[in-house]
């Protein structure tokens, strides 16, 4: 299939339904707090989405069956939202969504933290939202896709985290998981041209330990460090301009916008 450059009718599409997946964190960031399960929090997502007449990406994907990952200190990803899942003092979590808005995608997911949280939480939380403003970075016309990794990992491997590999960034948009493939660890001047018009996504998850996940056998979603240890993630929607590169689900004004050449 390849890569889809996209024309600036999807681009329009894509970036509305990233709007609304940013959208989505805001509206669930007073209620993450200590005694609220994930699967409420998950409820609150779902509402939105559905209430904005979209759908999320994540139910029926794969036999996925809610709006959102929610992932909670040693889960890496893919945490399966549930009523026996408290939230507590001291957690960081994940939550992830994906909608699908007049059939475009947009992907992001930040961290949240929970009360009185100890100085090695915050701080893996914090590198790994550096780990994507550095990936980010590294995002215009003519570079190469493998050297978000490559800065990321030198990045997060100097502060002593490890980088997860078995799950990484992708091409969004159009479906759900395009290529190319984001690692968010590889070789400089690796992989694909960035070119106009590509949408993708980067969302680096840095453990505290060991890099290796596993999944829980239970719900065969939940990936956990295989240590136990703390993992964070951040993920961004992004879209590759001629001036350079545009956070399509920036809803905040952190990323400056690249000037439009009429
Ligand atoms: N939103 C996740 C990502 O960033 C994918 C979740 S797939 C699911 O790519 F099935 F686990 F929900
Ligand atoms: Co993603
Ligand atoms: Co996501």
């Amino acid at each position: 299939m390849g890569i889809i450059l996209k024309s600036p009718d999807q681009i329009e599409g894509i970036r509305e339904s990233s709007i609304l997946a940013a959208e989505c964190l805001d509206e669930v960031t007073p209620y993450v707090k200590e005694g609220v399960t994930t699967a409420r929090l998950n409820q609150i997502v779902h509402e939105y989405i559905y209430d904005n007449d979209a759908k999320a990406a994540t139910i029926g994907y794969k036999g996925y069956k809610h709006a959102t990952c929610i992932s909670p200190n040693d889960v890496i990803c893919h945490g399966v939202p549930s009523n026996k899942v408290v939230v507590k003092d001291g957690d960081i979590l994940n939550i992830d969504v994906t909608t699908i808005l007049d059939g475009f995608y947009g992907d992001n997911s930040r961290m949240y933290m929970v009360g009185n949280v100890t100085d090695n939480a915050r701080q893996i939380v914090e590198a790994a939202k550096t780990c994507l403003d550095i990936g980010i970075k590294q995002c215009y016309p003519g570079n190469y896709v493998g050297n978000i990794g490559y800065e990321i990992a030198k990045y997060a491997e100097g502060l002593g985290y490890s980088i997860v590999f078995e799950f990484c960034g992708h091409g969004v948009g159009i479906r759900f998981h395009e290529e190319p493939e984001v690692a968010h660890k590889a070789e400089k001047n690796s992989g694909p041209i960035m070119k106009p018009g590509m949408t993708f996504t980067i969302e680096p998850m840095i453990n505290e330990g060991k890099a290796r996940a596993k999944v829980d056998r239970s719900d065969g979603w939940t990936a956990r460090t295989i240590d136990g240890k703390l993992s964070a993630q951040w993920e961004h929607t992004l879209l590759i301009t001629k001036e350079g590169v545009e956070v399509l689900t920036d809803i905040h004004g952190e990323y400056p916008k690249p000037l439009k050449l009429i």
